[in-house]
């Protein structure tokens, strides 16, 4: 008792004390908080959700597209259903169709859950984008509905897409309207339907890219294994043509872009000396006497 009174007065007596005796603790609490805040640094430093931002500087490369040809449809022809148009149309919407649109066409395939907005209930007569015309489901199946999983059905032909449009309204819609004939043949003039059309191929502009690279490169490792050949050769024309070149690849190069020197001994002539040095040969070609460019142009000629 007497000892804590003593210790009371002396801590009374010198406040300072009781800082050196409660510092310790104070240490241990900021240093926990150190590293608390160090060890969520993590967190704060690196963005743990992706930024939301669009890549603008990623374009879209051309899709594969395989060459083929449309052929022409009568649309005024083929306007009015018939059995063999609705059994065509039946047959691609099974299969092609059904997993979004349903058996029934109520739109209550089973892709349909995944999909905001729901795939179209043909039943239903509200709410339709385009419509159920005949023009008007055609111009669904080639352009899509933008912002939907309603996909441009362009691969499918003329014919395939009139099909489904028939299979559609009369299973599906109640009381479809139709088409005027006037409309029938916006129809065609919009998408030249009497025409028939030529899809020519197209293929992405980085595997063209890829391509002309590798040509490019084959043809460069050939002019390299010329060089090497030339080096080692001892014949005469083989001797001037080290002689008049700076860069004895750029001077094959040169003469590799274009076949029309080899008919035309000026052209070759012409070739040389035009763009020097640029183009791999040097002023040497000046000496050379009359026999000295014939064998040069001889020998040339043999390589390529
Ligand atoms: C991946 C799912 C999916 C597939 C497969 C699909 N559709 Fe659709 N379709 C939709 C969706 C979703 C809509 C509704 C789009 C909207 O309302 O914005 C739609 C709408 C439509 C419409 C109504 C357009 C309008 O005027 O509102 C037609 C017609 C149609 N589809 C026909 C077809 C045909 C024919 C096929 C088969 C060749 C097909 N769809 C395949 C998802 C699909």
């Amino acid at each position: 008792m007497i000892d804590l009174k003593k210790k009371y007065e002396k801590f009374k007596s010198e406040p300072g004390r009781i800082f050196g005796l409660v510092y310790p603790y104070i240490l241990v609490v900021m240093v926990a908080a150190g590293l608390y805040y160090i060890s969520n640094l993590n967190e704060i430093a690196r963005q743990t959700v992706n930024p939301a931002l669009p890549d603008t500087t990623k374009q879209e490369d051309l899709k594969i597209v395989e060459p083929r040809t449309i052929p022409p449809v009568n649309i005024l022809e083929i306007s009015k259903p018939t059995d063999e148009l609705i059994a065509k149309g039946k047959e691609t919407f099974t299969t092609v169709c059904t997993s979004c649109h349903g058996e029934d066409g109520k739109g209550d395939g089973p892709a349909s859950t995944a999909l905001n907005p729901k795939p179209r209930n043909f039943i239903n007569k509200e709410g339709w984008k385009n419509g159920p015309k005949l023009s008007q489901i055609y111009q669904t199946l080639e352009e899509g509905i933008p912002g939907s999983g309603m996909i441009s059905y362009n691969y499918l032909t003329p014919l395939e897409r009139i099909a489904l449009a028939h299979y559609i309204r009369q299973t599906f819609v109640p009381d479809p309207p139709t088409d005027t004939e006037n409309e029938l043949l916006a129809l065609d003039q919009t998408y030249s339907l009497s025409n028939g059309k030529e899809i020519s191929a197209q293929i992405p502009v980085q595997s063209a890219i890829n391509i002309i690279i590798k040509e490019s490169d084959s043809q460069i490792q050939n002019l390299i294994s010329k060089v090497s050949e030339i080096n080692g050769s001892d014949e005469t024309g083989a001797k001037i043509f080290k002689l008049v070149t700076s860069n004895e690849l750029k001077a094959l190069v040169t003469l590799n872009s274009g076949a029309a020197w080899k008919q035309d001994y000026q052209k070759f002539a012409d070739i040389i000396i035009y763009n020097m040095p640029e183009n791999g040969f040097n002023e040497n070609i000046f000496k050379l006497s009359g026999n000295e460019w014939d064998a040069l142009y001889k020998y040339m000629n043999s390589y390529f």
